[in-house]
């Protein structure tokens, strides 16, 4: 292979590789790939020098910059945290809830922390968008069981309602059938006058007999019009909106069987500020009062 061969009819010499007579031409490089090849050779010299480069058993090299995204990363968490620390000590320090829904700065992060938190601890029982279900009341409307200002809706996070917190409220809606305080004939009458207050149609003659029945049982609670009261949770009958439903299979239920909905206490499981941030979130959700 020592003497050179040159291709005819480019001029060129060839390498001596040779396939079913293509013969393979000996051109040198093109001088841009060349310049571009050095300089990335010069380049990563200076890169395995300066920045962290090669592996090696227990660790890498760190180059001379020392550069760690994974620290800059913790950096910038801690100056995220130590910022939102601010605000969170701002939560506190605000004279009143009524003082953070005032103040758009405070508000937005407010709303930011309660959302999260009610999507966290929440949404579970409430649904995602605070809408509800049977027997976890919806809270966008502004229909409330305990009550829908900002100290009310504050005080039922913070004790819950039937809860094992030692200063929750226990009112309830007792089982007048199953614990015999009620005859049945007694119970399916009062349905229909349920019925009469919340607008549906209804038996009269059951609902005439019923009244002296709700007079007696049912209006320390419910109220003599049937309005409710938001000190014992107690529903108001005349709106349309149900707890646990207004057709006559979901009442009688209700008077057979009782019903008592137990709402979690957070407190000691949230902390202070985070229990405001839900207030204001869940004042804010639409029905606040
Ligand atoms: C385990 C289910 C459950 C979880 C979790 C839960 N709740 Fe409740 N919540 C209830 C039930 C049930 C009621 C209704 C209690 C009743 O029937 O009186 C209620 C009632 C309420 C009320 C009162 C509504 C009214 O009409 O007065 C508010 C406000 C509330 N919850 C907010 C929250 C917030 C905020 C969270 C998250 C920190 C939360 N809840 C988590 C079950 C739950
Ligand atoms: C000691 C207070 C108390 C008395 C007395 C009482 N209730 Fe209730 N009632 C409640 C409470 C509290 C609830 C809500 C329970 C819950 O949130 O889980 C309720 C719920 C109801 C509901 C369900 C409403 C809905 O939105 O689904 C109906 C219907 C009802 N009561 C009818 C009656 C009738 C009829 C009587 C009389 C026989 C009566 N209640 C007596 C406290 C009372």
């Amino acid at each position: 292979m020592s003497e050179k061969e040159v291709d005819e009819h480019s001029g060129v010499e060839t390498t001596g590789h040779e396939w079913d007579g293509i013969k393979e031409l000996n051109n040198p490089l093109p001088r841009w790939w060349l310049i571009v090849f050095w300089v990335s050779v010069i380049w990563s010299i200076g890169y395995w020098i300066f920045m962290p480069a090669w592996p090696g058993i227990t660790g890498y090299t760190k180059g001379i910059r020392n550069h760690s995204e994974r620290e800059n990363v913790a950096v910038a968490i801690e100056a995220l945290d130590a910022a939102r620390a601010d605000d969170t000590r701002r939560l506190i320090a605000a004279p009143s809830m009524e003082a953070i829904e005032n103040d758009p700065d405070l508000l937005q992060f407010a709303m930011a922390a309660g959302g999260s938190l009610f999507g966290d601890n929440c949404a579970t029982c409430h649904g995602a968008g605070g809408q509800g279900f049977k027997g976890y009341p919806n809270l966008n409307d502004d229909v409330w069981l305990w009550g829908g200002s900002l100290e009310e809706i504050k005080d039922t996070i913070t004790v819950g309602r039937r809860s094992e917190h030692p200063e929750t409220t226990n009112t309830l809606m007792m089982a007048y059938g199953r614990d015999g305080l009620l005859p049945r004939d007694d119970i399916t009458a009062l349905v229909d006058y349920v019925r009469m207050l919340s607008g549906q149609d209804y038996d009269a003659e059951a609902a005439s007999r019923a009244a002296p029945i709700y007079a007696t049982q049912c209006i320390a609670c419910h109220g003599a019009n049937g309005r409710g009261d938001k000190t014992q949770g107690a529903p108001d009958l005349t709106d349309a909106i149900w707890l646990y439903g207004g057709d006559r299979r979901s009442i009688y239920d209700t008077i057979w069987n009782g019903r008592a909905g137990v709402m979690p206490a957070w407190e000691g499981r949230l902390s202070e500020e985070e229990i405001i941030a839900l207030s204001v979130y869940v004042h804010a959700l639409g029905g606040g009062e």
